[in-house]
C-alpha cells in the first residue's frame, strides 16, 4: 500500500495508527490468498496471522469441546471482508461473517459513497450495562424503592466489591436506580446496577454483582428476591454512527428524495420497520459475530430499542436531505461489545478479525459495528428505492452458481453474464452454458 507520513493519523486511543487505506482497488477479482496478502498489508499484521482463516488451522475440534456442550464439530462460515469504510478519519477493513450473498459487496459500496464526504463520525456514550434484581411480595412498593434509594451507597459499595479488578480498570458501579414494575402477577420492585464495564461485554461482571447485592437488596424491601440478571436492553451504552452520502453518488437528487421515502415507511410502518432493521443487522450481526462478540445480546439490545416513545416498532436509523441536497443517514442503538473475555479472546478467528480490525478498546468496535449498520442500511434502502434488490443480489448469487457448476475464475464473468442476462440462475444452467463456451473455445 502507498504510505507516506503526511498520512499518518492520530488515532482515538492516542495511538499513532499506520498509513493506509482501505480502497483497494480490484479486491474482489484477487484470489483468497491475495485477498489476504492485501489485508495484511494494509492492517500492518504478520501475514502468518491470517492463517487461521484457513477452516482446518481455525476453531479446532478440541478447542470448541471447550467451549460449549456435547461438541460433535465445528459449523464454517464465510468471512468476507469489507472495503472502504472511514470511520472518524481511520481507515479500515472489516471482518464480516455472514452466508448471505451481496452483504459484505453492499457494505463496501455503501462505505465508497460515504467516503466522499469523509465517511462515518461516530461516538458512544460510557459502556455501561445494567443489572436487575427482582423482588417480589412487596406490601408498599414505592416505600422499597425510596429505602432501597436511600441505602444507594451500601449497595454500591457491596456491588463494586465484586470486581477490584475493574474498578482498576477505572471501571465498576456507577448507580443504582429503582423501578415499580406493576404486572398480571404482581407489583415488583426492580433495582437496577449501572456499571461501567470498560473493555468487556460484561454479563459476568454485573451478574455477578447482581447476586452479591440480591439478598441485602431484598431484606431492605421487605420483600424476596427472585430474577438477578443483566438487561439486553443495554440503553445505557449506546454506540451512534452518521455519514453524508452524496446525492450525485447515489444516482441523483431523485435518489435521495425516494431513499427519505423508503426510510420514512419504516418509520411509520412496523412490518416495514421489521426488514429495514434487518437490512441494518445484515451488517451489524456479521461484524459481531466475525469478532467473536453475542450476537443475540447485540440483536435483543437493538430491537428493544427500536420502540418509539409513542410504543410503536420503529427503524432504527434516520435518513434525511440535508441543505446541500446530499442524504444523511443516523443511527443510534445499544451496542454491547467486547474485546475481552468469551470468544473473543478464545477463537483464533475473533482473534485475527480483531487484529484486522486494530481496534484499541469495545466503544471503538462498537463504533465500527454501528458504521456497518448504518452503510448496510444505506446499501439496502437505495436498492430497493431504485432498482430493486434482486439485480445486483442474482449477479452476486450467479457467482456461487457458476463457481459451484465449476467455472474457473477466467470463466467466471462470462458465465455469471450469461445466467444473468437469461434470468437462470442455476446450476443445471451454469453448466450448460459452461459446456457451450468450453465448446466454442
Ligand atoms: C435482506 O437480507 C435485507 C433487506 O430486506 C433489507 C431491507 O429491506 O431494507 C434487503
Amino acid at each position: 500500500m502507498a504510505s507516506s507520513a503526511a498520512t499518518q493519523q492520530p488515532h482515538r486511543s492516542g495511538r499513532i495508527s499506520m498509513p493506509r487505506t482501505s480502497r483497494i482497488s480490484g479486491f474482489r477479482d484477487l484470489s483468497v490468498e491475495a485477498r489476504r496478502a492485501a489485508v495484511a498489508e494494509t492492517a500492518d499484521i504478520a501475514p502468518e496471522s491470517l492463517a487461521v482463516l484457513d477452516p482446518d488451522q481455525g476453531l479446532r475440534v478440541d478447542l470448541a469441546d471447550r467451549l460449549v456442550e456435547n461438541v460433535v464439530g465445528v459449523m464454517g462460515l464465510p468471512v468476507g471482508i469489507a472495503t472502504n469504510f472511514v470511520v472518524n478519519g481511520r481507515e479500515l477493513l472489516v471482518p464480516m461473517a455472514t452466508e448471505e450473498a451481496s452483504v459484505v459487496a453492499a457494505a463496501s459500496n455503501a462505505a465508497r459513497i460515504a467516503r466522499v464526504h469523509g465517511g462515518f463520525f461516530t461516538s458512544t456514550t460510557a459502556p455501561v450495562m445494567q443489572a436487575q434484581v427482582q423482588i417480589v411480595d412487596v406490601t408498599d412498593p414505592e416505600a422499597a424503592r425510596l429505602r432501597l434509594l436511600e441505602h444507594r451507597d451500601e449497595l454500591v459499595a457491596l456491588a463494586d466489591s465484586q470486581d477490584p479488578l475493574l474498578r482498576e480498570l477505572g471501571g465498576g458501579v456507577r448507580d443504582l436506580t429503582v423501578r415499580v414494575v406493576p404486572s398480571r402477577a404482581g407489583t415488583y420492585v426492580v433495582a437496577h446496577l449501572h456499571v461501567d464495564v470498560r473493555d468487556a461485554m460484561g454479563a459476568n461482571a454485573v451478574n455477578t454483582m447482581a447476586e452479591a447485592v440480591a439478598d441485602r437488596a431484598g431484606e431492605i424491601a421487605g420483600g424476596r428476591t427472585l430474577l438477578r440478571i443483566l438487561t439486553n436492553k443495554a440503553d445505557l451504552r449506546l454506540a451512534r454512527a452518521r455519514a453524508v452520502f452524496a446525492a450525485d453518488a447515489l444516482g441523483g437528487a431523485a435518489v435521495v428524495d425516494d431513499i427519505v421515502h423508503g426510510a420514512a415507511l419504516a418509520e411509520a410502518d412496523p412490518y416495514r420497520a421489521a426488514t429495514h432493521n434487518k437490512g441494518i443487522m445484515n451488517g451489524i450481526s456479521a461484524v459481531v459475530l466475525a469478532t467473536g462478540n453475542d450476537t443475540r445480546a447485540v440483536e435483543a439490545g437493538a430491537h428493544s430499542h427500536a420502540i418509539s416513545p409513542s410504543g410503536h416498532y420503529t427503524s432504527l436509523s434516520r435518513f434525511e436531505k440535508n441543505a446541500d441536497g446530499d442524504l444523511v443517514g443516523t443511527l443510534e442503538l445499544p451496542m454491547a461489545v467486547g474485546l475481552v473475555g468469551g470468544a473473543t479472546k478464545a477463537h483464533p478467528v475473533a482473534k485475527a478479525a480483531l487484529s484486522v480490525l486494530g481496534v484499541a478498546s469495545a466503544a471503538e468496535l462498537a463504533e465500527v459495528v454501528t458504521a456497518v449498520g448504518l452503510a448496510q442500511n444505506l446499501a439496502a434502502v437505495r436498492a430497493l428505492a431504485t432498482e430493486g434488490i434482486q439485480r445486483g443480489h442474482m449477479s452476486l448469487h450467479a457467482r456461487n452458481v457458476a463457481t459451484t457448476a465449476g467455472a474457473t475464475p477466467e470463466e467466471l464473468p462470462a458465465v455469471v453474464a450469461r445466467l444473468v442476462a437469461d434470468k437462470a440462475v442455476r446450476v443445471d444452467h451454469a453448466e450448460r452454458v459452461l459446456s457451450e463456451l468450453r465448446a466454442n473455445a
